[in-house]
Formats: C-alpha cells, sequence, structure tokens
C-alpha cells in the first residue's frame, strides 16, 4: 500500500483594525500595549491561501533533528530562520500536537515529519494590506487543520490566536470572521493575549469595506521597527493606551453591538486618526499617509458633514493603516454613492471593486 498523505489548505482573510493596535510590552512574544479590535473581511477579495504537507517519505523521520520545514510564499522559497517568528509557530503547533498524540495513541505521528508548507497572497504583499495578518492567520489555520488541533480536541479558535499572536501581532485576529477584540491581557507569559469574537459578520451583513489603493508598493517603516521607536519616543502613545483605547473598546464593541454606525464611524475615524498622530509624535517621525490619503479624510468629513447636517447620519467611515490605502466602511445602501463620489473627486486614480463584508468563517477548510 502506498503512504497515508497528510495534507491541508486554508484560506484566511485579511482584517482591517478599527481600533489599532500599535506598541508591544514583549516583542518575543509579541504582547500588546494596548487592546484592538478588527473586522475581518471577506474570504472572497482579499486572502492568503496555505497548503501544508508532511513529508513522509524521506528515509529517516525517526529522529526529529532531522525535520527541516520549507516554506513557499507566491512561489519563492524563504528561508525558515531557527528561533524566528514562523519557526517559534510551528514549533508551538507541533507541541500541541505531540501533546494530543501522547493522549490518544492510535493518531498517527505527524511531528516526526517535516512540513513543505506554501502560501499565497491574491493582493500585493506588504503595501499596508494587512497581508501579515492573512498569511499567518492562514499558515495557522492549515497547520491545526492537518494537526487536527480543533474545539473537539481541546484546542480553541482563542488558543490558535495565541499562536497566531506570536507570528505577527495582528494575525491573531483573522482566526475567527466578523468583528473581533484582541484583548491584551495582563500576564507576562502572554496566555490571556487572545483574540474572541465580538460578534459575527453575520451579526451585521450590511457593513462594506471599500479598499482605496492609493499605492501599491511595499511601506516605508515595517510595523515592527515603527512600533518599537514609537513606544520609545512617544509621550502621546502613554496618553492613548492609558487614557484612550480602554473606553473606545468599550464604545466601539457596543456600536457594533447595536449595529450604530454613526458611533462605530466616529470611533473608527478617530482611532485612525490617533494612531498617526501618535506616528508623528514618534522620533524621528513615521509618516504613513500621503497627499492623495489625506484628501480622502478631507473628502470623507465633508460627505460625513452634509449627510449629518441633512438629518441622514454619517455616510462612511476611514481607517488606515501602516500605508497610504484607506478603508472606507460604509453601509450597503451607500455604497454605490460613495463609490460615485470618490471617483468624482479622484478621477485620475483607479479603484478595485468594493471588497465587502461576508458571513463566512476567517478560516475555511478546504481539504
Ligand atoms: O501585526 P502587524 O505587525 O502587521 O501590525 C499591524 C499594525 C496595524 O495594521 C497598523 C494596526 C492593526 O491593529 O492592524
Amino acid at each position: 500500500a502506498s503512504d497515508p498523505v497528510y495534507e491541508a489548505t486554508c484560506t484566511a482573510p485579511v482584517n482591517i483594525a478599527v481600533v489599532k493596535y500599535w506598541g508591544k510590552r514583549d516583542t518575543t512574544l509579541i504582547l500588546p500595549t494596548n487592546s484592538s479590535l478588527s473586522v475581518t473581511l471577506s474570504q472572497d477579495h482579499l486572502r492568503s491561501l496555505t497548503s501544508a504537507r508532511c513529508i513522509t517519505t524521506t528515509s529517516n523521520n525517526s529522529n526529529a533533528n532531522a525535520v527541516a520545514d520549507r516554506l513557499w510564499l507566491n512561489g519563492h522559497e524563504e528561508e525558515i530562520q531557527q528561533g524566528g517568528r514562523t519557526h517559534r509557530c510551528l514549533a508551538e503547533l507541533r507541541q500541541m500536537r505531540k501533546d494530543l498524540e501522547s493522549r490518544d495513541s492510535s493518531l498517527p505521528k505527524l511531528t516526526d515529519f517535516a512540513l513543505h508548507i506554501a502560501s499565497e497572497n491574491n493582493f500585493p504583499t506588504a503595501a499596508g494590506l494587512a497581508s501579515s495578518a492573512s498569511g499567518l492567520s492562514a499558515l495557522i489555520a492549515t497547520i491545526s487543520t492537518l494537526y487536527a488541533l480543533l474545539p473537539e480536541n481541546g484546542v480553541s479558535v482563542s488558543d490558535l490566536s495565541r499562536v497566531a499572536r506570536q507570528g505577527s501581532g495582528s494575525a491573531c485576529r483573522s482566526m475567527f470572521g466578523g468583528y473581533v477584540a484582541w484583548d491584551m491581557g495582563t500576564r507576562d507569559d502572554g496566555h490571556d493575549s487572545v483574540a474572541v469574537e465580538v460578534a459575527p459578520a453575520s451579526h451585521w451583513p450590511d457593513l462594506h469595506a471599500l479598499i482605496l489603493v492609493v499605492s501599491d508598493k511595499k511601506k516605508g517603516t515595517p510595523s515592527t521597527a515603527g512600533m518599537q521607536r514609537t513606544v520609545a519616543t512617544s509621550d502621546l502613545l502613554k496618553h492613548r493606551i492609558d487614557h484612550v483605547v480602554p473606553a473606545r473598546m468599550d464604545r466601539i464593541s457596543t456600536a457594533i453591538r447595536n449595529r450604530d454606525f454613526d458611533q462605530f464611524a466616529i470611533e473608527t475615524m478617530a482611532d485612525s486618526n490617533q494612531f498617526h498622530a501618535v506616528c508623528l509624535d514618534t522620533q524621528p517621525p513615521i509618516f504613513y499617509l500621503n497627499d492623495v490619503s489625506r484628501a480622502v479624510i478631507q473628502l470623507v468629513a465633508e460627505l460625513n458633514r452634509a449627510s449629518v447636517d441633512a438629518g441622514k447620519g454619517y455616510l462612511a467611515a476611514y481607517t488606515y493603516d501602516a500605508g497610504p490605502n484607506a478603508v472606507l466602511y460604509v453601509r450597503e445602501r451607500d455604497v454605490k454613492l460613495v463609490l460615485e463620489l470618490v471617483l468624482r473627486y479622484f478621477p485620475q486614480q483607479t479603484f478595485d471593486d468594493p471588497f465587502h463584508l461576508g458571513p463566512e468563517p476567517a478560516a475555511a477548510s478546504s481539504f
């Protein structure tokens, strides 16, 4: 008989934070200085697709030290650095599988085998479109599926988010679909720094995310270096951590539960503004927004003012991550109008199709 094949394929979408994570209190475990909250987009648009296979055919797999995992990203092989983030995530998942195998001796000993992993994004990598979040989340979803690290075996999605967090902080939030909080936690070992679902996507399917691609070039200051500099130099960050984010997390969670778009929009835009203010307060300062980004902010502010004055409430909420691209959250009924207006004021720009939120879970398995 031929050797059994152990493999799995999963996808994970990006998530776009409405309360931003910016700052680590532990750079190795990736523990944040504040809690954050995001919306996971639909699988249909910005997503990573990852396949993994246990290499069962090599001659001597009995020695665990011989295990040499390999990783291909968008078709190019990447080195898995010893002690690096991917390496640590894989080591942690192997340990979880080992624990499972020691509890159930009928399970195949998959941890003896090397893993070959291939991952691809269907959008530009590292352009401030949260590719590391979907990439790491798809990796964790795939290996955990392969290793049967499932709720019925005592492993929850929040447990897996703890592993994803150590690969890329914001990745922990892509383990869930819909509206997701990352509780910063208080413990030094990071055990309570996990993602939790605030509401599933089906709770508020009316909300759409429009991605306005201002530039798909790689971002200037990578988030890891930027955060480190901000933590070391910004007084405004301290104020944000202690006096702004905790109450904002409560208010925006309530807005989501009540499907209160006005409150959601107010908090989202204020948080994006403060995140970029904190970047400006860093020494030397970090600039992620460009002139087009700022013009989009002005346009949205003007549209909202007119809409509120007309008694129709907020029309759109902008938010920007570590790059110049805008994400606009808009209700279904206003998508057409907002797109028309954006295209009227930025006729020389080309915009991707609107990406809307779907009801699917974040990490769907498709063996
Ligand atoms: O997880 P990282 O290192 O890619 O950092 C993400 C930081 C922001 O995208 C700017 C904010 C966030 O919460 O996603």
